[in-house]
């Protein structure tokens, strides 16, 4: 499975042109492995394209404001990550110069392990590998390895296998050869391995199973969450919870209102409204479930109960939380999960309110 030459040859073939790919700038590259983690490249490029027009170099990023970058970030979703490269660009700017190795990279806030080697191969030229779950599948296949890839020994073996087929001399072209092998050819079904150059060293494809690999992951506990959404309207408007900023999660996002009744069929302790109450402040009535929707977010499966709402203020938000009126037009500005699109659409008057029931198990 030593064919590093065959993999870049191919490579330098089949290559998507990219705008990342026609820059040396760290920063450039940087932005574009941000973006791509978890979203696809076809979406990434608008948004790619426009953050570059406003901030062009990494000087512009750290001097922004969040809300602008949020802004330019809408749509791509995950927003922590605008937030930890916002975070990195200011540190960046403070060293006054781009960090060029593996622990320099890594030493930025929010920079992990993918990112740092990804940045130090393509723009620096540091000969490490990088693993994602592109290069996951594509040498579990290759290795015909039964573990699940997120395995400590999994992965030890996935990385030295990486590092095998890692050229000294171009390591940013042959992670990226991995990577685009692995969204091009070696997909998740019915990979092409006739024409993959892989092939003759790959004992999954020798094997005539390729999709068998890589083993599935053992599967998490607490993986069904049943909540309850609350809409309180007004005039068109839909009342929003902006998160604190110091949430772990969706920091400074906006909500609908929400509480857990339910996980693994376990119900909470709270009903729903005093739920309510304890998250945000004040008081609530629900009326009855007005819909439902289903809503998968990493390993968490949710079952939603939309309800419509009342909501009486006796004193103020909860500290930390902001809460406002948004007509559509307003939400179309605003960060949002797109749970929440999902909520207000089976809540419009066109959804028929059949359509998310009849999806529910
Ligand atoms: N996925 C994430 N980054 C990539 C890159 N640089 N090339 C191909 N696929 C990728
Ligand atoms: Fe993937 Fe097939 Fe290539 Fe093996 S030969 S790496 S299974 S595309």
């Amino acid at each position: 499975m030593r064919r590093p030459e065959d993999l870049l040859a191919w490579f330098d073939l089949h290559r998507r042109d990219l705008p990342w790919r026609r820059t040396r700038d760290p920063y450039r590259i940087w932005l574009s492995e941000v973006m791509l983690q978890q979203t696809r490249v076809e979406t990434v490029l608008p948004f790619y394209n426009r953050f570059l027009e406003r901030f062009p170099t990494v000087g512009d990023l750290a001097s922004a404001g969040i809300d602008e970058i949020l802004a330019l970030w809408s749509g791509l979703g995950y927003y922590r990550r605008a937030r930890q490269l916002h975070a990195a660009a200011r540190r960046i700017a403070e060293l006054g110069t781009f960090p060029s190795t593996l622990e320099g990279l890594l030493a930025l806030p929010g920079i992990g392990a993918y990112t740092a080697a990804a940045v130090a191969s393509i723009a620096f030229d540091v000969a490490v590998p990088v693993m994602d779950g592109n290069v996951e599948r594509v040498l579990s296949r290759c290795l015909a390895l039964d573990e699940d890839p997120k395995s400590g020994n999994a992965r030890r073996q996935l990385l030295a296998a990486a590092a095998e087929l890692l050229d000294p001399e171009r390591p940013g072209d042959s992670n990226q050869a991995l990577m685009e092998l692995g969204a091009t050819l070696c997909s998740p079904r019915r990979p092409k391995c006739l024409l993959c150059p892989l092939r003759p060293g790959c004992r999954a494809a020798r094997e005539g199973d390729p999709e068998r690999y890589p083993a599935a992951r053992a599967k998490r506990q607490g993986e069904r969450h049943r909540l309850v959404v609350a809409v309180v309207e007004k005039e068109g408007g839909v009342l929003l919870f902006r998160r604190p900023e110091d949430s772990a999660l969706l920091a400074g996002t906006w909500e609908l209102p929400w509480v857990t009744v339910e996980v693994d069929g376990v119900p909470a302790a709270e009903a729903p409204a005093a739920a309510l109450t304890a998250r945000y402040g004040g008081r609530w009535t629900l009326g009855p479930r007005a819909a439902g929707v289903r809503h998968g977010i990493t390993y968490r499966d949710l079952e939603v109960d939309v309800h419509r709402a009342a909501l009486a203020w006796g004193g103020e938000v909860r500290e930390g939380w902001a809460a406002e009126w948004f007509d559509a037009a307003g939400r179309s500005e605003l960060p949002l999960s797109s749970l929440v699109g999902k909520v207000l659409a089976a809540l419009s008057p066109e959804a028929p309110a059949t359509r998310s029931r009849s999806r529910r198990r």
